[in-house]
Protein backbone atom coordinates (compact mmCIF):
# COMPACT_ATOMS: atom_id res chain seq x y z
CA UNK A 1 0.00 0.00 0.00
CA UNK A 2 1.00 3.59 -0.56
CA UNK A 3 0.87 5.73 2.10
CA UNK A 4 1.34 9.73 2.23
CA UNK A 5 2.06 11.23 5.55
CA UNK A 6 1.61 14.90 6.38
CA UNK A 7 4.16 17.36 8.04
CA UNK A 8 8.17 18.06 8.58
CA UNK A 9 9.35 17.34 11.87
CA UNK A 10 10.43 14.94 14.41
CA UNK A 11 7.83 13.28 15.05
CA UNK A 12 7.30 12.55 11.03
CA UNK A 13 10.64 10.95 10.70
CA UNK A 14 9.66 8.88 13.46
CA UNK A 15 6.27 8.11 11.69
CA UNK A 16 7.93 7.66 8.82
CA UNK A 17 11.17 5.28 9.77
CA UNK A 18 8.61 2.96 12.01
CA UNK A 19 6.32 2.82 9.24
CA UNK A 20 8.97 2.43 6.39
CA UNK A 21 9.44 -0.87 8.08
CA UNK A 22 6.25 -2.83 7.75
CA UNK A 23 6.12 -4.73 5.02
CA UNK A 24 2.38 -3.48 4.20
CA UNK A 25 3.81 0.07 3.34
CA UNK A 26 4.97 -0.27 -0.34
CA UNK A 27 5.64 3.69 -1.03
CA UNK A 28 5.42 6.00 1.23
CA UNK A 29 5.31 9.62 0.46
CA UNK A 30 6.06 12.64 2.97
CA UNK A 31 4.65 16.14 2.63
CA UNK A 32 6.60 18.35 3.13
CA UNK A 33 9.24 16.35 5.10
CA UNK A 34 12.72 17.09 5.66
CA UNK A 35 16.22 16.19 4.53
CA UNK A 36 16.36 12.90 7.21
CA UNK A 37 12.87 11.80 5.46
CA UNK A 38 14.24 12.00 2.03
CA UNK A 39 16.41 8.81 2.02
CA UNK A 40 13.72 7.10 3.20
CA UNK A 41 10.43 8.39 1.01
CA UNK A 42 9.42 10.67 -1.30
CA UNK A 43 9.30 13.52 -0.16
CA UNK A 44 6.91 16.53 -2.64
CA UNK A 45 6.59 19.83 -1.44
CA UNK A 46 3.31 20.45 -0.85
CA UNK A 47 1.78 21.89 2.39
CA UNK A 48 -0.28 19.70 4.33
CA UNK A 49 -2.94 22.79 4.22
CA UNK A 50 -3.38 22.96 0.85
CA UNK A 51 -5.90 19.94 0.50
CA UNK A 52 -6.74 20.62 -3.67
CA UNK A 53 -2.72 20.04 -3.91
CA UNK A 54 -2.61 16.82 -1.50
CA UNK A 55 -6.01 15.34 -3.44
CA UNK A 56 -3.71 15.18 -6.35
CA UNK A 57 -1.14 14.01 -4.91
CA UNK A 58 -2.95 10.72 -2.99
CA UNK A 59 -4.90 10.35 -6.83
CA UNK A 60 -2.08 10.27 -9.08
CA UNK A 61 -0.22 8.21 -6.43
CA UNK A 62 -2.38 5.25 -6.00
CA UNK A 63 -2.18 6.33 -2.15
CA UNK A 64 -4.48 4.32 -0.06
CA UNK A 65 -4.44 5.76 3.21
CA UNK A 66 -3.02 9.12 4.88
CA UNK A 67 -1.32 9.73 8.13
CA UNK A 68 -1.33 13.43 9.92
CA UNK A 69 1.26 14.73 12.05
CA UNK A 70 0.78 18.06 12.80
CA UNK A 71 -2.84 19.63 14.56
CA UNK A 72 -2.92 22.10 12.01
CA UNK A 73 -4.34 20.31 9.05
CA UNK A 74 -6.58 18.90 11.30
CA UNK A 75 -8.17 21.66 12.52
CA UNK A 76 -8.41 22.55 9.50
CA UNK A 77 -10.62 19.42 8.70
CA UNK A 78 -8.18 17.53 6.17
CA UNK A 79 -10.32 14.46 7.44
CA UNK A 80 -13.83 15.50 6.95
CA UNK A 81 -12.23 17.08 3.22
CA UNK A 82 -11.57 13.40 2.57
CA UNK A 83 -14.96 12.27 3.76
CA UNK A 84 -16.71 14.34 1.58
CA UNK A 85 -14.99 14.07 -1.57
CA UNK A 86 -16.60 11.28 -3.91
CA UNK A 87 -12.76 10.51 -5.12
CA UNK A 88 -11.36 10.06 -1.37
CA UNK A 89 -13.98 9.62 0.97
CA UNK A 90 -12.89 5.41 0.90
CA UNK A 91 -9.34 6.64 2.15
CA UNK A 92 -8.82 6.29 5.39
CA UNK A 93 -7.45 9.21 7.07
CA UNK A 94 -5.25 8.76 10.52
CA UNK A 95 -6.51 11.50 12.93
CA UNK A 96 -9.67 13.00 14.18
CA UNK A 97 -12.61 14.78 12.41
CA UNK A 98 -12.68 18.76 12.14
CA UNK A 99 -15.38 18.44 15.35
CA UNK A 100 -12.53 16.08 17.09
CA UNK A 101 -9.66 18.31 16.43
CA UNK A 102 -11.61 21.36 18.36
CA UNK A 103 -10.55 19.75 21.45
CA UNK A 104 -7.14 20.94 20.91
CA UNK A 105 -8.23 23.56 18.49
CA UNK A 106 -10.44 25.41 20.93
CA UNK A 107 -9.74 25.50 24.94
CA UNK A 108 -13.15 26.35 25.26
CA UNK A 109 -14.57 23.32 23.46
CA UNK A 110 -12.01 21.27 25.41
CA UNK A 111 -13.11 22.87 28.64
CA UNK A 112 -16.83 22.23 27.80
CA UNK A 113 -16.48 18.24 26.77
CA UNK A 114 -13.94 17.96 29.60
CA UNK A 115 -16.61 19.17 32.25
CA UNK A 116 -19.53 17.80 29.97
CA UNK A 117 -18.07 14.06 30.56
CA UNK A 118 -17.12 14.58 34.03
CA UNK A 119 -13.26 14.60 33.84
CA UNK A 120 -11.17 16.21 36.54
CA UNK A 121 -9.92 19.37 35.25
CA UNK A 122 -8.97 23.03 36.80
CA UNK A 123 -11.70 25.18 37.49
CA UNK A 124 -11.96 28.02 34.81
CA UNK A 125 -14.43 30.36 32.87
CA UNK A 126 -14.08 31.90 29.48
CA UNK A 127 -14.00 35.44 28.38
CA UNK A 128 -15.04 37.88 25.43
CA UNK A 129 -13.91 41.61 24.31
CA UNK A 130 -17.67 42.41 25.77
CA UNK A 131 -16.57 40.48 28.68
CA UNK A 132 -13.33 41.86 29.84
CA UNK A 133 -14.48 43.37 33.33
CA UNK A 134 -15.84 40.37 34.14
CA UNK A 135 -12.58 38.82 33.56
CA UNK A 136 -11.18 40.97 35.30
CA UNK A 137 -13.11 40.65 38.32
CA UNK A 138 -13.33 36.87 38.00
CA UNK A 139 -9.25 36.55 38.35
CA UNK A 140 -9.53 38.97 42.12
CA UNK A 141 -11.74 35.27 42.93
CA UNK A 142 -8.44 33.17 42.42
CA UNK A 143 -5.54 32.77 44.19
CA UNK A 144 -1.94 33.61 42.29
CA UNK A 145 -0.43 32.53 40.12
CA UNK A 146 -3.20 33.24 37.41
CA UNK A 147 -3.63 31.03 34.41
CA UNK A 148 -4.61 32.83 31.05
CA UNK A 149 -4.80 30.55 27.79
CA UNK A 150 -6.08 31.88 24.37
CA UNK A 151 -8.52 30.04 23.21
CA UNK A 152 -7.35 29.14 19.33
CA UNK A 153 -4.41 27.65 18.30
CA UNK A 154 -1.00 29.99 18.94
CA UNK A 155 1.66 28.05 17.94
CA UNK A 156 2.11 26.66 21.89
CA UNK A 157 2.57 30.12 23.04
CA UNK A 158 -0.89 31.12 24.40
CA UNK A 159 -0.95 30.30 27.75
CA UNK A 160 0.63 33.23 30.02
CA UNK A 161 0.96 31.94 34.13
CA UNK A 162 0.99 35.23 35.75
CA UNK A 163 2.31 35.99 39.48
CA UNK A 164 1.01 39.90 39.78
CA UNK A 165 -2.81 39.95 39.79
CA UNK A 166 -2.80 43.46 37.74
CA UNK A 167 -0.20 42.28 35.09
CA UNK A 168 -2.68 39.43 34.87
CA UNK A 169 -5.71 41.80 34.32
CA UNK A 170 -3.84 44.09 31.88
CA UNK A 171 -2.48 40.64 29.91
CA UNK A 172 -6.39 39.92 30.05
CA UNK A 173 -6.99 43.18 28.25
CA UNK A 174 -4.06 43.05 26.03
CA UNK A 175 -5.01 39.51 24.82
CA UNK A 176 -9.07 40.37 24.28
CA UNK A 177 -9.02 43.96 23.15
CA UNK A 178 -5.21 44.42 22.11
CA UNK A 179 -5.36 40.97 20.08
CA UNK A 180 -2.44 39.77 21.74
CA UNK A 181 -2.44 36.56 20.02
CA UNK A 182 -4.81 37.88 17.24
CA UNK A 183 -8.01 36.07 16.27
CA UNK A 184 -6.94 32.61 18.72
CA UNK A 185 -7.35 35.39 21.89
CA UNK A 186 -10.65 36.58 20.62
CA UNK A 187 -11.63 34.72 24.21
CA UNK A 188 -9.76 33.76 26.63
CA UNK A 189 -9.67 30.40 29.25
CA UNK A 190 -8.98 32.02 32.86
CA UNK A 191 -7.98 28.75 34.58
CA UNK A 192 -7.18 27.86 38.52
CA UNK A 193 -3.28 27.10 38.67
CA UNK A 194 -2.86 23.59 39.44
CA UNK A 195 0.77 22.77 41.45
CA UNK A 196 2.31 19.60 40.99
CA UNK A 197 4.48 17.09 38.16
CA UNK A 198 3.14 17.73 34.74
CA UNK A 199 2.99 14.65 32.71
CA UNK A 200 1.33 13.17 29.30
CA UNK A 201 -0.56 10.02 28.20
CA UNK A 202 -0.76 9.25 24.79
CA UNK A 203 -4.06 7.17 23.17
CA UNK A 204 -4.71 5.96 20.27
CA UNK A 205 -8.34 5.33 19.55
CA UNK A 206 -10.80 4.14 16.52
CA UNK A 207 -13.63 5.99 17.99
CA UNK A 208 -14.68 2.60 19.87
CA UNK A 209 -11.44 1.36 21.44
CA UNK A 210 -8.40 2.65 22.46
CA UNK A 211 -4.94 2.09 23.21
CA UNK A 212 -2.33 3.42 25.86
CA UNK A 213 0.96 4.17 24.47
CA UNK A 214 4.16 4.51 26.17
CA UNK A 215 3.98 7.22 28.83
CA UNK A 216 7.06 10.00 28.09
CA UNK A 217 8.00 13.57 29.21
CA UNK A 218 9.42 15.91 27.54
CA UNK A 219 11.60 18.86 28.40
CA UNK A 220 9.89 21.78 27.20
CA UNK A 221 11.99 25.28 28.60
CA UNK A 222 15.13 26.05 26.77
CA UNK A 223 17.39 26.87 30.08
CA UNK A 224 18.76 24.08 31.75
CA UNK A 225 17.06 23.53 35.15
CA UNK A 226 13.70 24.33 33.35
CA UNK A 227 14.25 28.12 33.01
CA UNK A 228 13.46 30.85 30.32
CA UNK A 229 11.04 30.63 27.52
CA UNK A 230 8.86 27.73 26.59
CA UNK A 231 10.18 25.69 23.38
CA UNK A 232 8.35 23.07 21.64
CA UNK A 233 10.35 21.20 23.61
CA UNK A 234 14.90 19.88 24.03
CA UNK A 235 14.34 16.62 24.40
CA UNK A 236 12.04 13.46 26.16
CA UNK A 237 12.31 10.23 28.09
CA UNK A 238 10.22 7.07 28.12
CA UNK A 239 9.11 5.50 30.31
CA UNK A 240 7.96 7.86 32.87
CA UNK A 241 9.89 6.52 36.18
CA UNK A 242 7.20 8.19 38.55
CA UNK A 243 4.51 7.33 36.44
CA UNK A 244 3.18 4.20 39.27
CA UNK A 245 0.59 1.29 37.85
CA UNK A 246 -1.58 2.97 40.37
CA UNK A 247 -1.58 6.49 38.81
CA UNK A 248 -1.42 5.02 35.10
CA UNK A 249 -4.74 2.74 36.46
CA UNK A 250 -6.72 6.29 37.46
CA UNK A 251 -5.50 7.91 34.37
CA UNK A 252 -7.21 4.94 32.48
CA UNK A 253 -9.99 5.05 34.18
CA UNK A 254 -11.26 8.93 35.23
CA UNK A 255 -9.62 10.35 32.30
CA UNK A 256 -8.90 7.47 29.32
CA UNK A 257 -12.13 5.63 29.43
CA UNK A 258 -14.88 9.35 29.65
CA UNK A 259 -12.98 10.45 26.81
CA UNK A 260 -13.18 8.07 24.62
CA UNK A 261 -16.83 7.03 25.64
CA UNK A 262 -17.62 10.82 25.42
CA UNK A 263 -16.22 11.53 21.67
CA UNK A 264 -18.49 8.49 21.00
CA UNK A 265 -21.86 10.52 23.40
CA UNK A 266 -21.16 13.72 21.48
CA UNK A 267 -20.70 11.43 17.83
CA UNK A 268 -17.20 12.62 17.51
CA UNK A 269 -15.83 10.87 14.73
CA UNK A 270 -12.38 10.69 15.76
CA UNK A 271 -9.81 7.96 14.37
CA UNK A 272 -6.17 8.74 15.60
CA UNK A 273 -3.97 10.12 18.50
CA UNK A 274 -5.18 11.87 21.52
CA UNK A 275 -2.20 13.09 23.68
CA UNK A 276 -3.78 14.45 27.06
CA UNK A 277 -1.62 17.01 28.87
CA UNK A 278 -2.11 15.94 32.72
CA UNK A 279 -0.55 17.65 36.37
CA UNK A 280 -0.27 15.28 39.19
CA UNK A 281 -1.58 16.80 42.34
CA UNK A 282 -0.76 14.92 44.93
CA UNK A 283 -1.44 11.84 43.31
CA UNK A 284 -4.72 12.89 41.08
CA UNK A 285 -3.95 13.29 37.83
CA UNK A 286 -5.70 16.26 36.30
CA UNK A 287 -6.13 17.77 32.64
CA UNK A 288 -4.90 20.42 31.63
CA UNK A 289 -5.09 20.48 27.65
CA UNK A 290 -6.07 18.13 25.35
CA UNK A 291 -3.62 17.66 21.54
CA UNK A 292 -5.33 15.74 18.59
CA UNK A 293 -2.10 14.32 17.50
CA UNK A 294 1.44 13.00 18.92
CA UNK A 295 3.77 15.03 20.80
CA UNK A 296 7.34 16.35 19.27
CA UNK A 297 9.75 15.31 20.72
CA UNK A 298 7.51 12.51 22.45
CA UNK A 299 7.28 10.60 19.76
CA UNK A 300 10.75 10.15 19.08
CA UNK A 301 10.80 7.77 22.23
CA UNK A 302 7.43 6.51 22.05
CA UNK A 303 7.37 4.91 18.45
CA UNK A 304 10.77 3.49 18.80
CA UNK A 305 10.06 1.77 21.58
CA UNK A 306 6.92 0.29 20.00
CA UNK A 307 7.07 -3.39 18.90
CA UNK A 308 4.07 -3.48 16.85
CA UNK A 309 3.55 -2.82 13.17
CA UNK A 310 3.15 1.02 13.13
CA UNK A 311 0.63 0.20 9.54
CA UNK A 312 -1.19 -2.39 10.87
CA UNK A 313 -2.19 -0.20 14.11
CA UNK A 314 -3.24 2.72 11.41
CA UNK A 315 -5.07 -0.10 9.56
CA UNK A 316 -6.92 -1.01 12.73
CA UNK A 317 -7.96 2.15 13.05
CA UNK A 318 -9.24 2.59 10.04
CA UNK A 319 -11.38 -0.51 10.43
CA UNK A 320 -12.31 -0.14 14.12
CA UNK A 321 -10.49 -3.06 14.04
CA UNK A 322 -8.19 -1.51 17.49
CA UNK A 323 -9.43 -4.20 20.26
CA UNK A 324 -8.17 -6.85 17.74
CA UNK A 325 -4.45 -5.59 18.03
CA UNK A 326 -1.87 -6.43 20.86
CA UNK A 327 0.34 -3.65 21.66
CA UNK A 328 3.79 -4.92 22.04
CA UNK A 329 6.19 -2.38 23.95
CA UNK A 330 9.89 -2.81 23.74
CA UNK A 331 10.95 -3.02 27.57
CA UNK A 332 14.24 -0.64 27.06
CA UNK A 333 14.11 2.73 27.98
CA UNK A 334 14.70 5.44 25.50
CA UNK A 335 15.65 9.07 25.45
CA UNK A 336 15.98 11.89 22.88
CA UNK A 337 17.94 14.92 23.01
CA UNK A 338 16.83 17.83 21.00
CA UNK A 339 19.96 20.11 18.77
CA UNK A 340 18.46 23.22 18.16
CA UNK A 341 20.06 26.59 16.33
CA UNK A 342 21.42 29.32 18.29
CA UNK A 343 18.53 31.82 19.33
CA UNK A 344 15.64 29.19 19.29
CA UNK A 345 12.90 30.09 20.60
CA UNK A 346 13.42 33.49 19.66
CA UNK A 347 15.12 34.89 16.31
CA UNK A 348 17.77 32.25 14.71
CA UNK A 349 19.41 31.68 11.51
CA UNK A 350 18.98 29.04 9.41
CA UNK A 351 20.96 27.54 6.34
CA UNK A 352 23.55 26.39 8.53
CA UNK A 353 25.30 23.09 7.09
CA UNK A 354 25.17 20.26 9.70
CA UNK A 355 28.34 18.01 9.55
CA UNK A 356 29.04 14.56 11.45
CA UNK A 357 25.41 12.96 10.79
CA UNK A 358 28.01 9.84 9.76
CA UNK A 359 30.08 9.68 12.57
CA UNK A 360 27.40 8.86 14.90
CA UNK A 361 26.80 5.27 15.89
CA UNK A 362 24.39 3.30 18.47
CA UNK A 363 21.61 6.10 17.75
CA UNK A 364 18.99 7.33 15.80
CA UNK A 365 18.68 10.80 14.39
CA UNK A 366 15.51 11.95 13.85
CA UNK A 367 15.69 15.00 11.99
CA UNK A 368 13.39 18.26 12.77
CA UNK A 369 13.90 21.51 11.01
CA UNK A 370 16.48 19.98 8.26
CA UNK A 371 16.55 20.87 3.84
CA UNK A 372 19.06 19.64 1.48
CA UNK A 373 21.01 22.20 -0.47
CA UNK A 374 22.60 20.07 -3.50
CA UNK A 375 24.00 17.10 -1.46
CA UNK A 376 24.79 19.05 1.96
CA UNK A 377 22.00 18.80 5.12
CA UNK A 378 21.31 22.37 5.96
CA UNK A 379 19.02 23.70 9.28
CA UNK A 380 15.97 25.09 8.25
CA UNK A 381 14.52 25.69 11.35
CA UNK A 382 14.28 26.10 15.26
CA UNK A 383 14.35 22.40 16.46
CA UNK A 384 16.81 21.24 14.31
CA UNK A 385 17.26 17.77 15.14
CA UNK A 386 16.07 14.70 17.74
CA UNK A 387 19.08 12.40 19.01
CA UNK A 388 17.46 9.24 20.02
CA UNK A 389 18.71 6.14 22.22
CA UNK A 390 17.62 2.88 23.80
CA UNK A 391 19.08 1.68 26.37
CA UNK A 392 18.73 -0.79 29.77
CA UNK A 393 17.59 2.20 31.79
CA UNK A 394 17.48 5.89 30.53
CA UNK A 395 20.67 6.92 31.82
CA UNK A 396 22.44 5.03 29.94
CA UNK A 397 20.11 5.35 26.96
CA UNK A 398 21.44 9.53 27.81
CA UNK A 399 24.93 8.22 27.20
CA UNK A 400 24.37 7.15 23.95
CA UNK A 401 22.39 10.44 22.98
CA UNK A 402 24.78 12.64 24.98
CA UNK A 403 27.66 10.72 23.41
CA UNK A 404 26.61 11.28 20.06
CA UNK A 405 25.50 14.88 20.41
CA UNK A 406 28.73 15.44 20.59
CA UNK A 407 29.71 14.48 17.06
CA UNK A 408 27.18 16.43 14.91
CA UNK A 409 28.09 20.08 14.52
CA UNK A 410 26.53 22.98 13.12
CA UNK A 411 27.47 26.64 13.46
CA UNK A 412 25.50 27.98 16.77
CA UNK A 413 24.38 24.65 18.08
CA UNK A 414 22.41 24.71 21.29
CA UNK A 415 21.29 21.38 23.73
CA UNK A 416 19.98 21.08 27.08
CA UNK A 417 22.29 18.72 28.86
CA UNK A 418 20.42 17.67 31.80
CA UNK A 419 17.23 16.15 30.01
CA UNK A 420 16.29 13.39 32.66
CA UNK A 421 18.14 14.94 35.29
CA UNK A 422 14.52 15.16 37.67
CA UNK A 423 14.23 11.68 37.22
CA UNK A 424 17.21 10.23 38.69
P1 LIG B 1 -1.06 24.16 27.57
O1 LIG B 1 -0.80 24.81 26.26
O2 LIG B 1 -2.47 24.12 28.00
O3 LIG B 1 -0.32 22.83 27.67
O4 LIG B 1 -0.27 25.01 28.65
C1 LIG B 1 1.11 25.26 28.53
C2 LIG B 1 1.78 25.01 29.85
O5 LIG B 1 1.22 25.84 30.86
C3 LIG B 1 1.58 23.60 30.36
O6 LIG B 1 2.50 22.74 29.82
C4 LIG B 1 1.73 23.79 31.84
O7 LIG B 1 3.09 23.83 32.20
C5 LIG B 1 1.16 25.15 32.07
N1 LIG B 1 -0.24 25.09 32.51
C6 LIG B 1 -1.35 25.06 31.74
N2 LIG B 1 -2.47 25.05 32.48
C7 LIG B 1 -2.08 25.05 33.77
C8 LIG B 1 -2.77 25.05 35.02
N3 LIG B 1 -4.09 25.06 35.10
N4 LIG B 1 -2.02 25.05 36.14
C9 LIG B 1 -0.67 25.07 36.08
N5 LIG B 1 0.03 25.08 34.95
C10 LIG B 1 -0.65 25.08 33.80
N1 LIG C 1 6.04 18.37 23.28
C1 LIG C 1 4.82 19.02 23.42
C2 LIG C 1 3.97 19.06 22.24
O1 LIG C 1 4.17 18.37 21.27
O2 LIG C 1 3.01 19.82 22.26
Amino acid sequence: MNILLLGSGGREHAFAWKMIQSPLCDTLFVAPGNAGMASIATIVAISPTDFEAVKTLVLENNIQMVVVGPEDPLVKGVFDFFKNDAQLTEIPVIGPSQLGAQLEGSKEFAKEFLVKHNIPTAAYDSFTAETVEQGCAFLTTLQPPYVLKADGLAAGKGVLIIQDLAEAQAELRNMLVGQKFGAASEKVVIEEFLDGIELSCFVLTDGKSYKILPTAKDYKRIGEGDTGLNTGGMGAVSPVSFVTDELMQKIETRIVQPTVAGLQKDNITYNGFIFIGLINVKGEPIVIEYNVRMGDPETEVVIPRLKTDLVELFLAVANQKLDEINLEIDERSATTVMLVSGGYPEDFEKGKKITGLENVTDSIVFHAGTKLEGTDVVTNGGRVMAITSYGENFQEALKKSYTNVEKIQFEKKNFRRDIGNDLL
